[in-house]
């Protein structure tokens, strides 16, 4: 069973003629944009904005309008994966190396729907570790200054190289264990000079979409 499909597919039954679609990032979100793209070929007009070259390349092969913040300022729905969701719908995002366009996406977005498979849910955030998007320059000090705050910090590499985002900047996973406090974590982090922000998606989501092995589908909503 494609339990990130199935949660995927059903989040796509939101979207009605007439909106403005952020498109997420990910082997989940990929899913959302097919069926997105597949509605748009019988008739549903939408237009989207993407939260990553890879989902734009993908959604424009799919003959998706595409649009930038140029044009709007206002999304209806934002469709994205997630690497965990907590109880309260709080979420680590980022495994993909998306962060900071999804979080500029989500929070233009009206509501946030995220969609997931059931491995993805936890108690309490920071098993996965949190990606924390940092410019380059002077890096070594802003991994320090991460290390301080209480994580095993690891700059983020592909194939032995420096993994590079979307916004020409690094990645660095952050080991923390079980994070206590999101909200006072995501505020310290975003305070240290040369973050740009950091996966810790607090108090965004409306509603999360659950695909199961056996075929199932929960929705949680705040
Ligand atoms: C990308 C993300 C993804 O949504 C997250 O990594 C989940 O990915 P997947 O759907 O492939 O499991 O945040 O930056």
């Amino acid at each position: 069973m494609d339990t990130k499909r199935i949660a995927a597919e059903r989040a796509v039954d939101y979207i009605q003629d007439g909106m403005v679609v952020g498109l997420g990032t990910g082997s989940t979100a990929y899913w959302a944009i097919q069926k997105l793209g597949l509605k748009v070929q019988e008739g549903l007009r939408i237009k989207a904005i993407a939260t990553s070259i890879q989902s734009e390349e993908l959604a424009r092969e799919l003959g998706v309008s595409l649009v930038s913040f140029s044009e709007m300022n206002e999304i209806d729905i934002t469709i994205d994966g997630a690497d965990e969701v907590d109880q309260e719908l709080n979420l680590i995002k980022g495994g993909g190396g998306a962060l900071l366009r999804e979080k500029i996406v989500a929070a233009a977005s009206k509501q946030l729907i995220v969609i997931v498979d059931e491995s993805k849910l936890v108690k309490r955030l920071g098993a996965f570790p949190l990606p924390v998007e940092i410019v380059p320059f002077g890096h070594e000090v802003t991994i320090k200054k991460l290390y301080d705050l209480g994580c095993e910090p690891r700059l983020r590499q592909i194939n032995n190289e420096t993994y590079i985002t979307d916004n020409s900047n690094y990645i660095v996973d952050c080991h923390f264990g079980h994070i206590e406090d999101p909200q006072q974590l995501h505020n310290k982090l975003n305070l240290i000079p040369g973050v740009v922000d950091n996966g810790l998606f607090v108090n965004m989501t409306s509603r999360v979409v659950v695909g199961y092995q056996g075929g199932e589908i929960s929705e949680l909503e705040k």
